[in-house]
């Protein structure tokens, strides 16, 4: 991995609307890390991001089975959600479209995976936000969290929801 750059931690509240926005508009990107410690990256558009009732703010995604990244997931329940800018959609499509069972997403995007400071998966150079996120409980299906379209899938299928608790949200001093 490259070297990391000096990291400013961001007041959850101050980038909430941004995180939003990128989850609706085009998504934004996930990276998560198997147990041998192989990183992989994938677009999410579905997520929940907010505050809670203890100390971290809580951070909620969905990730069907049929991912290559479910696995990961499962394995090292972590993750680091890295925020766009407009300049990496080329990227976020191509980790939204093509699976890390066919190549290395980040070598192939040109995004730089750097070390996390409280997760083992890796954050994005590229990515002027990355939120450094531990999953505390998971939702199989059958639920009702998604959409009638969703539902009516085989639940092996169905995306499994997964709440984290956010240990860090930080911007690069560039
Ligand atoms: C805009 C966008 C949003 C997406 N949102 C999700 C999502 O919330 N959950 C999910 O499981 N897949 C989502 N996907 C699909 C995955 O990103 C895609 O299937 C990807 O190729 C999976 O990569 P992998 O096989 O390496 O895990 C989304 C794709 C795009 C383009």
């Amino acid at each position: 991995m490259a070297t990391t750059p000096e990291r400013l931690p961001v007041p959850w509240e101050q980038c909430a609307g941004e995180i939003l926005y990128r989850l609706a508009h085009g998504g934004v990107l996930c990276t998560v890390i198997d147990q041998a410690g192989r990183p992989n990256v994938l677009t999410l558009g579905w997520g929940l991001f907010g505050p809670s009732y203890h100390g971290h703010p809580i951070c909620v995604i969905a990730i069907t089975p049929l991912r290559y990244s479910w696995r990961f997931i499962e394995e090292v329940p972590e993750f680091v959600l890295a925020i766009p800018d407009d300049s990496l959609a080329p990227a976020v499509d191509l980790c939204g479209t093509r699976s890390g069972r066919e190549m290395d997403k980040f070598a192939a995007s040109g995004l730089t995976p750097v070390p996390s400071l409280h997760v083992r998966p890796p954050s994005i150079l590229q990515c002027p936000l990355n939120v450094e996120c531990r999953v505390y409980t998971r939702v199989q299906p059958p639920h009702f969290l998604l959409t009638p379209e969703h539902r009516q899938r085989p639940v092996g299928e169905q995306h499994t929801i997964y709440f984290a608790e956010v240990l860090g949200l930080y911007r690069w001093a560039r």
